[in-house]
């Protein structure tokens, strides 16, 4: 599986230093949290300061984007220096013209669904996106407990994906450690975001090396 460390968990003060942390471990992306106090309860950054991380890293940088009104910004944040922006199917957007305007403005647009949506409900978007975000916890804040009954939505998209034959990657986000990893691994996922596990790991390459490998 590909990993796709969350930088929510990293010391913003040393962001540099944090983003040559992440590319010496070999992780294949950067996933970056956007929160704006009104989709989640939590608040973090925004493009100004996706843009001040970007000439730090040459890796794909994964933008989630938990906002009400993710199509405010998308210039921005295209700007700024995102790869992927990842838009919430629950938000204000109007889902299919932002993610249009997303592969307009040259990058790859995903959804994200939180852990009440249905799989189904993503049914619509799947021939326009790259990836679709399984939260497996409510978004807005790192370091809580892996959902398992998550587990089927995983499976069912997996499936849904494979009958029509696209290429779109499913990733998670929340509570993924080595061991949670494994369970997502065999449900379906392809890329596993993991944030507290890895900054708080006394050797986190060894955790991407151990997922990889799944
Ligand atoms: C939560 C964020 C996650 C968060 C994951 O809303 O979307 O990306 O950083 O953190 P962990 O891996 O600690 O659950
Ligand atoms: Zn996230």
């Amino acid at each position: 599986m590909k990993v796709s460390p969350s930088i929510l968990s990293c010391d913003f003060a040393h962001a540099a230093d944090e983003l040559h942390m992440v590319k010496n471990t070999g992780a294949d992306m950067v996933h970056l949290d956007v929160m704006d106090s009104v989709f989640v309860p939590n608040m973090s950054f925004g493009p100004p300061v996706l843009a001040c991380m970007r000439p730090h890293s040459d890796m794909c940088f994964d933008v989630h984007l938990m906002m009400k009104y993710p199509d405010r910004l998308l210039d921005d944040f295209a700007k700024a220096g995102a790869d992927i922006i990842n838009i919430h199917l629950e938000s204000d957007a109007p889902i299919a013209d932002t993610l249009a305007r997303i592969r307009a403005l040259g990058k790859k647009p995903a959804i994200t669904i939180k852990p009440k949506t249905t799989a189904e409900e993503v049914f619509p978007y799947l021939e326009m996106v790259d990836m679709v975000l399984v939260m497996t916890v409510e978004p807005g804040f790192g370091g809580q407990s892996f959902m398992q009954d998550m587990l089927p939505k995983i499976a069912q998209l997996r499936a849904e994906i494979d009958r029509r034959g696209l290429a779109v990657e499913i990733q998670v986000d929340g509570g993924i450690n080595a061991d949670t990893a494994k369970l997502v691994a065999e449900a379906g996922a392809d890329v596993a975001v993991i944030g507290s596990a890895l900054f708080n790991s006394p050797d986190p390459k060894a955790l991407v090396d151990q997922v990889h490998a799944l």
